[in-house]
């Protein structure tokens, strides 16, 4: 992960959070109420674990399971449970079956960025689209998935699709994020009955 050292970077280190992402998830919390006390979370792309480290805060007797590729979460809190994976590698199914169904889903999962904007957001655009079909497994009536997505030309019609699935659907720019990042959240509130 390319580490920004500005404002958030040195705050993250002062509040002893693992990554400065921590402020994005923060924002979106504070406009959209999330993190109630009980809540289970998946966090897909949890490494290094700001996120996680947030959530575990704000969700009491919850509990969250963090899924990364990189092993570099140092969390030792017993409500939360780190899977080294892949997404694309293990079956969902699975997840539900060790697990049981999750209220939230949170991914900040991205792909290693190449600086050519077009093809890096097409694959940040594979990873949020495996994401809700996780979501589609793991995630009852009434849950909520928050996903990071690159913008490119084929966002527009993605969303459109999801919102078949959930009630309302938000694209939300915290002010922590670089302005020259491409980055927006997705956030996916209220899940429908399947049809
Ligand atoms: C920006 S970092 C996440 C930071 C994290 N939210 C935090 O607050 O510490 C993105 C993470 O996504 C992970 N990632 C990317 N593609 C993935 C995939 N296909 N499966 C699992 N993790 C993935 C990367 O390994 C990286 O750790």
């Amino acid at each position: 992960m390319q580490k920004i050292r500005d404002h958030y970077f040195e705050k993250a280190k002062q509040e002893k959070y693992f990554a400065r992402s921590i402020y994005k998830l923060e924002e979106i919390d504070k406009k959209y109420r999330l993190f109630k006390k009980g809540v289970k979370v998946l966090d897909i792309g949890c490494s290094p674990g700001s996120w996680s480290q947030y959530m575990l805060k704000k969700v009491g007797t919850g509990s969250i399971v963090g899924i990364d590729i990189s092993n570099s979460v140092r969390i030792h809190d017993n409500r939360f449970t780190f899977i080294q994976g892949n997404i694309f590698d293990f079956d969902p199914e699975f997840l539900k079956k060790q697990f049981g169904s999750f209220d939230i889903i949170t991914s900040d999962a991205a792909p290693k960025t190449t600086g050519n904007k077009f093809s890096d957001a097409v694959q940040s655009l594979d990873i949020v689209s495996r994401v809700f079909s996780i979501a589609e497994i793991i995630l009852p009536p009434g849950g909520t998935a928050i996903a990071k997505v690159f913008q490119g030309e084929d966002l527009k019609p993605f969303i459109e699709e999801i919102k078949n699935n959930y009630k309302r659907v938000s694209l939300f720019k915290p002010k922590s994020s670089r302005k020259e990042s491409r980055e927006i959240f997705i956030i996916a509130h209220n899940r429908r009955k399947a049809q």
